[in-house]
């Protein structure tokens, strides 16, 4: 068992010199990596830890040199965070924002809420509309244009996922060069991205505070993976109050899309207590007010904390990164252009089904966070995989890919892409291309009746 433990430590390792900096020179031997796993464990008591006691020890041993953990300079959440952003932005003295944003954001005048913060503190601003939901590298190419025409010194972020990338995207583009297809892979950028402000309206991506950016290589019809610390927003700003508007369909593909986060992290080869915290937790707030959140949007409540939710998943897969959920769901996003947090949520109970005889004892403390009592680590991962179909097809999800318009000739194409996903290195059990491709047919058949029922109302 401990051999088992010590060969999984070992590729963890591989791993987190790709994606934890500081670990990037650590290379230990399997033996060193037994003795080393063997002490600090009964040092800290874990082998007489029950099976499943997850919560109170690594789930990974730890990589030499530590963990890494990035979040923005400043994070403001809760209602009346614009307000507050507006007196920290006019703190940094900065000239002239690029307000990148989504047509629909700019269309119905959402995006007015950031300019007259940004106005009532004397600072200019033009709007780029051009975020398309996926954003994709002529969406960075646009955008650098408008910001480069009209001399920004920053940029502002303001929608979901799609318009924080696209601002990325542009920021580091703006002071490293080159195109943005030059930074996909882990930490390729050299030089601070410009000042960025990402205002969030979705619940969510949680990329107003990641160190990922994910943009449409539109020739390849692939999302490209950008992992890279220097694309860390500055400043993220978290206000319920604007994301009440979010329609039901929105509020359920974006709260799922955090619960995958949460998941993903919690399972993954380099998750720590620190991300298993907020994983957790974050998984415990969706439990309870996801489904309010989608049936009675203007709860503000639940609105609120989604909102946090969706932040802790964020700080969870932001330094455990995530699995193959998020490798397999870009491969969908990039080719068929679908919502992410749909393909994340058809794909998520799939996956855990693939995981679940890898680490059983993963899904106990998640079967608590979500409500469904201390179970064993026989019991818990079934329990949590019917929890989480049973979530999906309360907030109406398509029950599976067919729904979506997948084609299953095309699987051998998308699984071969998965493999080369950044996102999909940390998943606690490694799938070969043969797997992946059983793992989409499978999405692609899934289906309960209530999920069935929900797809087609
Ligand atoms: N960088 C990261 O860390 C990260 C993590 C997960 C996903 N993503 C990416 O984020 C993108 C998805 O982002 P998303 O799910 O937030 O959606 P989105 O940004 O694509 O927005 C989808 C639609 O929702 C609308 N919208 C946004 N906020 C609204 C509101 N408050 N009220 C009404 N309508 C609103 C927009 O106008 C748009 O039409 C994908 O490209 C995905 O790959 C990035
Ligand atoms: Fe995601």
């Amino acid at each position: 068992m401990l051999r088992q433990i010590a060969s999984r430590a070992v590729r963890a390792r591989g791993v987190a010199a790709r994606l934890i900096p500081s670990a990037a020179a650590a290379a230990t031997t399997e033996s060193v990596a037994i003795r080393a796993l063997t002490t600090s464990a009964m040092k800290a008591g874990a082998l007489s830890v029950p099976s499943g006691a997850n919560g109170v020890n690594y789930h990974n041993p730890a990589p030499e040199g530590g963990y890494a953990f990035f979040m923005p300079r400043q994070s403001l959440i809760g209602p009346g965070a614009l307000k507050t952003a507006g007196s920290i932005v006019k703190s940094l003295n900065l000239k002239k924002a690029l307000i990148i944003t989504d047509g629909g954001m700019a269309k119905s005048g959402a995006v007015k809420a950031v300019e007259n913060m940004l106005a009532e503190n004397g600072i200019e601003a033009v709007v780029f509309p051009g975020a398309m939901p996926n954003p994709t590298d002529e969406n960075v190419a646009d955008g650098l244009k408008m910001l480069k025409e009209n001399n920004c010194d920053f940029i502002v972020s303001f929608g979901g996922g799609s318009s924080h990338d696209c601002a990325k995207g542009v920021a580091v583009v703006a002071t490293n060069g080159g195109r943005i297809h030059d930074y996909e892979g882990v930490d390729r950028s050299t030089k601070p991205i410009l000042p960025l402000v990402s205002v969030n309206t979705t619940a969510g991506t949680a990329s107003e505070m990641t160190r990922f950016c994910i943009i449409t290589d539109s020739s390849r019809r692939v999302k490209m993976a950008i992992v890279d610390s220097a694309v860390t927003p500055t400043i993220a700003v978290d206000d319920p109050t604007l994301m009440v508007k979010m329609p039901k369909a929105l509020t359920a593909a974006t709260g799922m899309d955090a619960l995958t986060h949460a998941v993903e992290a919690y399972m993954s080869t380099i998750s720590n207590p620190v991300t298993d915290a907020s994983a957790l937790h974050a998984i415990k707030l969706i439990s309870a007010y996801l489904r309010t959140a989608v049936h009675d949007g203007s709860n503000m409540q639940a609105r609120d904390m989604m909102s946090y939710a969706q932040f802790l998943a964020g700080m969870a897969f932001n330094s455990a990164s995530l699995g193959y959920v998020h490798a397999m769901a870009h491969q969908l996003g990039g080719f068929y252009n679908l919502p992410h947090g749909v393909c994340n949520a058809v794909l998520l109970p799939v996956i855990q089904e693939f995981n679940a005889s890898a680490v059983p004892d993963r899904f106990i403390d998640i079967a608590e966070a979500m409500g469904l009592g201390q179970l064993s680590s026989e019991e818990a991962p079934a329990k949590v995989i019917a929890a989480i179909r049973e979530l999906s097809g309360d907030v109406e999800i398509p029950a599976n890919l067919e729904l979506l318009g997948a084609k299953p000739e095309d699987f051998d194409i998308l699984a071969e892409n998965t493999l080369k996903d950044a996102c999909g290195f940390t998943n606690p059990r490694p799938a070969s291309k043969d797997e992946i491709i059983d793992m989409f047919r499978k999405a692609y058949e899934q289906g309960g009746e209530s999920q069935k029922k929900a797809a087609s109302a």
